[in-house]
C-alpha cells in the first residue's frame, strides 16, 4: 500500500513516529509530505532526528503567515504533491492549519483519507484547531478516534465515514521514547532543577496569547506559588512577550527556556511536582508520567485525564490557578483509563490492511 502522511506542526512529527515505524514494518510504501509550518530547528529537526523518523521526501516550506495565505499555499503546493503521487490513502494528524489544508486537498482529489485523533471536540467552535477538526472528520473516509468520548463525538454528528475507537498514538510515542529519554537527556542537571521540585509550565493557545492578562494572571500566581517553575517558550507566546514588553514581568522563580527537544520533555514532565498547560499532548503526557496536570483553560478535549484525577481545568485566572495547585500538588497514582493502553498504530494498520477497506 502507499501511504502519504502529511505534517507539519510539532505535535504532528510526534503523532506520526509511531505510524511510520509500523507502516515502514509492515513493508508498506511511505511517504512524509512536510508542510513547513512549524520550521525552527527546535520544533521541528530536533523532533524529527529525535524520533528516528525519516527525512521527509517532501518539504514545502510554506513557513508562517495570515490563515489565507498558510492554508491557501498549503493547499496549491499539497495538490500538486498528491496528484503526482497518488497514494493509496493520506494519513492527516490532529488539528492543526496543515490537517485543514490536507483534508480539503484529498476530498478535492478524491483521495481517501484517514484522520488520526478523530472526534475530539471542546465546544468553542471559534477556536481554529475546533474548526480544523470538524472539517477534517466531515472529509474523512476513516476516522481514528482516540477516546470513547471522541466516538460519541463522531456518532453525534452522524460523519460519513467508518469511525474506530483505536487509542491515542502520542502514547505509543511516549512509551518508546521515554526509556530513551532517562538514559539520554541531561535537563535536570542542565538547569539545576531537583526531582519533583520544579512545576513545568507550557503556554501557547491562540486564546491564551491574544491578550497580556492572561500571561500577568500566569506570572502573578506563579510568583505566589514560590516554586520553581521552568517555561519552555513556544515561539508564539515569547513574540507576545516581547511586542507587549512583559519580558520584565517575568517573576525571579520562572526559568524561561527556548522549546525543548522530546527527549528533554519527557524528562521535565516525569520529574515536574506538577504541569501547567494548555497543550493537549502535554495533558495527556502529563498522565502517562504520573505527574497531576492543571490546565490552564476552561475546557479540554481530553475529558478521560479529567475523569480519572490526573487533571483539572482552571483557566487563566491568578486564584484559580493557585487553587488548583494546592488542590492538585503531591497527587499521584492515577489510573490510566483503558483507551490510553491500547496500541494505536499497530491497531490502524490492522484497520487499513483489512480488504474492505483500501
Ligand atoms: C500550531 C497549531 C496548534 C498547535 C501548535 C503546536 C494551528 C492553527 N495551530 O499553533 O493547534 O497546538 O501549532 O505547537 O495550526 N513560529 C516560529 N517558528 C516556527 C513556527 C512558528 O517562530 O517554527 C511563530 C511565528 O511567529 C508564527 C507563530 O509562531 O506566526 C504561530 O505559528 P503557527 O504555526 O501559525 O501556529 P502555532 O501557534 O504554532
Ligand atoms: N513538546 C516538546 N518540547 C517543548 C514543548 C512540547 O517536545 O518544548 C512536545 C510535548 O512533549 C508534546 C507535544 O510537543 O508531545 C505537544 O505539542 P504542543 O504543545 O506544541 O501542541 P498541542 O499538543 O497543544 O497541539
Amino acid at each position: 500500500m502507499r501511504i502519504l502522511s502529511v505534517v507539519g506542526a510539532r505535535p504532528q512529527f510526534i503523532k506520526l513516529a509511531p505510524l511510520s515505524r509500523e507502516i515502514r514494518k509492515r513493508g508498506h510504501e511511505e511517504i512524509i509530505v512536510h508542510t513547513g509550518q512549524h520550521y525552527d530547528i527546535n520544533l521541528s529537526d530536533i523532533i524529527f532526528s529525535e524520533l528516528g523518523l525519516p527525512v521527509p521526501h517532501f518539504n514545502l516550506g510554506v513557513g508562517s503567515g495570515e490563515f489565507g495565505y498558510q492554508v491557501g499555499r498549503m493547499i496549491e503546493l499539497l495538490e500538486d504533491v498528491i496528484m503526482r503521487i497518488k497514494p493509496d490513502i493520506v494519513l492527516n494528524y490532529g488539528d492543526t492549519n496543515t490537517t485543514l489544508a490536507t483534508a480539503i486537498v484529498s476530498a478535492r482529489l478524491k483521495i481517501k483519507q484517514a484522520h488520526i485523533e478523530a472526534g475530539l471536540r471542546c465546544g468553542i467552535k471559534s477556536m481554529p484547531e475546533e474548526q480544523n477538526r470538524i472539517a477534517a472528520d466531515h472529509l474523512s473516509n476513516i476516522l481514528f478516534a482516540p477516546t470513547p468520548t471522541a466516538i460519541n463525538n463522531l456518532k453525534r454528528e452522524n460523519v460519513y465515514g467508518k469511525a474506530f475507537l483505536v487509542g491515542d498514538v502520542m502514547v505509543e510515542s511516549f512509551r518508546i521514547a521515554l526509556p530513551i529519554a532517562r538514559g539520554k537527556s541531561n535537563i535536570i542537571q542542565k538547569l539545576n532543577l531537583k526531582k519533583k521540585g520544579f512545576i513545568l509550565l507550557t503556554i501557547h493557545r491562540a486564546e491564551n496569547t491574544e491578550t497580556p492578562e492572561t500571561f500577568l494572571n500566569i506570572f502573578d500566581a506563579i510568583r505566589i506559588i514560590g516554586e520553581k517553575v521552568v517555561f519552555p517558550i513556544h515561539p508564539r507566546s515569547q513574540e507576545m512577550l516581547r511586542i507587549w514588553n512583559l519580558n520584565h514581568y517575568i517573576p525571579g522563580n520562572l526559568i524561561l527556556v527556548e522549546p525543548v527537544g522530546y527527549l528533554d520533555m519527557l524528562v521535565l514532565e516525569e520529574n515536574s511536582s506538577v504541569i501547567m498547560t494548555d497543550s493537549g499532548g502535554v495533558q495527556k503526557e502529563a498522565l502517562l508520567a504520573g505527574t497531576p496536570c492543571i490546565t490552564l483553560r476552561d475546557v479540554t478535549e481530553w475529558i478521560e485525564t479529567i475523569d480519572c484525577g490526573a487533571n483539572i481545568l482552571v483557566g487563566t485566572k491568578k486564584d484559580s490557578i493557585i487553587k488548583g495547585y494546592e488542590r492538585m500538588k503531591g497527587k499521584n497514582g492515577f489510573s490510566i483509563p483503558e483507551c490510553f493502553t491500547l496500541n494505536a498504530p499497530e491497531l490502524i494498520l490492522d484497520i487499513l490492511e483489512s480488504p474492505e477497506i483500501i
